[in-house]
């Protein structure tokens, strides 16, 4: 197997030591700092599903590296019966979270990678998809860091940043995407601090925004999701920067729930509203938001708090894991090859295919 470089300094979700894949149980942060080591197709399905590994980009990398490990174990010789395995593996992957398009990205990237070397034998085609894979990784920090260029001369010196959910290093291979166009201001020289919505059920900004904002000593300020409105009224925010795990073609942005509604308080109080995600996030096929699928997540996230009841048994619950922001409430959309403003249907189709 090869490794990639390690630099300890940088938080990276996904890891290989001694050989083997591991990967941060995000469900424990902040409290424990656990590594699982994965092996098998199965094993990094599973990982996708329960979220030990998160956020779009991450799950695109988890989900190659789940085909990278799936195919090692496919016995025959025959490149075409090869492929219509992988198929099979893919399928596997892609049932696990349905929203972020990243995930179908990298699998489809894989697939193309086997598809148009069928003349190879299977052992260099097993090759080939392993190099796909950490390929995949290593990009996606590079792509970040890109993003964080184009994004960072948005952030005045002084901003007060709001971030909902996690779309830093940990939602990423390494980085981020929203937070790592903040890392790029703050590598810039300039003053920031961030204010990190807790982000209801699952509490990615108040247990992994806020983790590693303090880990990298980015001030940082943590709020419930319903105080938002409260702090842009008093001036207290001057802008908003999320990522994305779907972008429709005319600029509509499925991100974690609660989004939507930042969005329509921002356009309230005149505040500006950054989606920050790799193009690898945008999905052209889709018309508009109205046909992103949206994960439909387990009630008890809601009902509960590890084993603590809040609510009474046997309540109605709605647990949709992700929200729409209309393309008109986006400011802009910063991707590693530049910002698009405005007419986002034509912008988009263009940044996606840089001239
Ligand atoms: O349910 P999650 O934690 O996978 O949702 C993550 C988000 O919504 C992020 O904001 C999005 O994936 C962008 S991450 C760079």
């Amino acid at each position: 197997m090869s490794t990639c470089p390690i630099d300890n300094r940088v938080i990276r979700p996904i890891r290989f030591v001694a050989g083997q894949c591991q990967m941060l149980d995000q469900r424990l942060l902040p409290a424990e700092e656990v590594w699982h080591s994965y092996t098998t197709c199965q094993e990094v399905a599973e990982a996708i599903r329960t979220m030990v590994v998160r956020g779009a980009p991450a799950i695109g990398v988890a989900a190659a590296i789940g085909v990278w490990f799936g195919v090692r174990d496919i016995d025959t010789e025959s490149s075409w019966e090869f492929y219509q395995e992988l198929e099979k593996i893919c399928a596997i992957l892609l049932a696990t979270r349905p929203t972020a398009v990243n995930l179908s990205w990298a699998l489809e990237r894989m697939k193309h990678f086997a598809e148009s070397n069928l003349d190879r034998s299977v052992p260099e085609l097993k090759i080939g998809l392993e190099y796909e894979a950490l390929a995949i990784t290593q990009e996606d920090e590079k792509i970040n860091r890109q993003m964080g260029k184009h994004g960072e001369p948005l952030l005045a010196d002084g901003a007060r940043i709001l971030t909902h959910c996690n779309a830093g290093a940990l939602a990423t291979a390494a980085y981020g995407t929203a937070l790592g166009v903040i890392r790029a201001a703050v590598e810039a020289g300039k003053k920031i601090s961030v204010i990190a919505d807790e982000t209801r059920p699952f509490l990615q900004g108040g247990r992994l925004t806020a983790w590693e904002l303090q880990k990298d000593k980015i001030p940082v300020t943590l709020i419930c999701d319903n105080m938002a409105g409260a702090l842009m009224s008093k001036g207290e925010i001057d802008c908003v920067i999320v990522g994305a795990d779907r972008i429709a073609a005319n600029g509509d942005v499925a991100n974690k729930i609660g989004t939507y509604t930042l969005a329509v308080l921002a356009k309230e109080h005149n505040i500006p509203f950054y989606v920050a995600a790799p193009i690898s996030t945008i999905d052209l096929s889709l018309n508009d938001g109205s046909l992103i699928p949206i994960e439909q997540r387990d009630e008890r996230e809601i009902t509960h708090i590890k084993n603590i009841q809040l609510a009474p048994e046997g309540i109605s619950v709605r647990n949709p894991a992700f929200d729409i922001t209309p393309h008109r409430l986006v400011t802009a959309i910063i991707t590693e090859n530049g910002v698009v403003e405005d007419d986002y249907l034509t912008g988009l189709s263009q940044i996606i295919k840089p001239t």
